[in-house]
């Protein structure tokens, strides 16, 4: 079993991404951390609560960043997962709170504590990391993996032409990270905007009958409704934060490259993650993927 540390911003393709790692065998999901990004700090943390909850799940849950490290708070993107974060789903607050420590101390602390043995994978803006590696540099070597959804290498972005949503949300963390040292592998746009949950998938979620299926499915219906605005004719939605997951149990869904990687943090092209070969390259890319098999393993998976 692999120990995990999943950094979220909860988020519909986040709460997709919990219950796949959580019902994966092979992790062991040690603690959640939240950043802000689909919503606001407060609604990420509380999202994450209950989609656990929702899950009979337990795992303890860490709060952090709520802004991005140099620039002010812009709009969440409630088009795209709902005013609350959750498809507008959200029913009731959840029973449990998050934990006294901050998930920025809690990364190092864990890190420190089991060198080259976490894996984190990230699926929001990248702020705790950054703050994480800031405080302590040191972690950047004792980190065994650090999987990332985000960013946009050799594709277009999704929220302008150049960026991806999770890197443009905090484009110095983004940079910070890529250039700290730390063990990182990229699951860009370039391969999650491959791996699309067809939408009659959702009638097999509902037919389950249980509370967890049910949420999830009108959860996602919402989702894929703004991806119909987006594309019209796609019938689905990309799977970008369980991807990320899904290469974690089984990297053999994708295949890599071995770049450097900065971000355009000025002008029209913001939140750009460029690759380039100065110096040893360090990061892998993904650039290929096996989306049938992922889909597959992900629906397997899942409930
Ligand atoms: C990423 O942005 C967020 O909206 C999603 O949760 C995902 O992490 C996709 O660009
Ligand atoms: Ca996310």
């Amino acid at each position: 079993m692999k120990p995990i540390i999943l950094d979220v911003d909860t988020g519909i393709d986040d709460a997709l991404a919990i219950a796949y790692a959580l019902n994966s065998p092979e992790l062991e999901v040690i603690g959640l951390t939240t950043c802000f990004g689909n919503g606001p700090i407060e609604y990420t943390t509380r999202n994450t609560l209950v989609v656990l909850e929702k899950l009979g799940k337990t795992v303890p849950v860490y709060a952090g960043a709520d802004k991005p490290l140099k620039r002010g708070l812009k709009k969440f993107p409630t088009h795209v997962h709902g005013e609350d974060g959750l498809g507008n789903k959200f029913d009731k607050a959840p029973a449990r709170e998050a934990e006294s420590e901050g998930a920025v101390d809690y990364i190092i602390r864990q890190v420190k504590k089991r060198p080259n043995e976490i894996t984190i994978i990230a699926v929001g803006p990248l702020t705790n990391l950054a703050l994480a590696v800031k405080k302590e540099p040191e972690i950047a070597s004792l980190v065994k993996e650090v999987v990332i959804m985000g960013g946009a290498v050799f594709t277009a972005g999704n929220v302008t032409p150049y960026s991806e949503a999770n890197v443009i949300t905090d484009p110095e963390a983004a940079d910070c990270v890529f250039s700290s040292g730390l063990p990182v592998t990229i699951v860009g746009l370039d391969v999650t905007m491959k791996t699309l949950l067809p939408k009659e998938k959702l009638a097999d979620w509902s037919a389950l009958n249980t509370e967890a299926a049910d949420f999830f499915a009108d959860m996602t219906r919402f989702y894929m409704q703004s991806y119909e605005t987006f594309h019209p004719g796609i019938g689905g939605c990309a799977l970008h934060d369980p991807l990320a997951v899904g290469i974690t149990i089984d990297p053999s869904f994708v295949k890599k490259e071995k770049w450097n990687i900065k971000v355009v943090l000025e002008g029209e092209e913001i939140g750009r993650t460029v690759a380039h070969s100065e110096g040893e390259p360090k990061i892998q890319v993904c650039t290929q993927v096996e989306a049938e098999t992922f889909l597959n393993h992900f629906l397997s998976r899942i409930f």
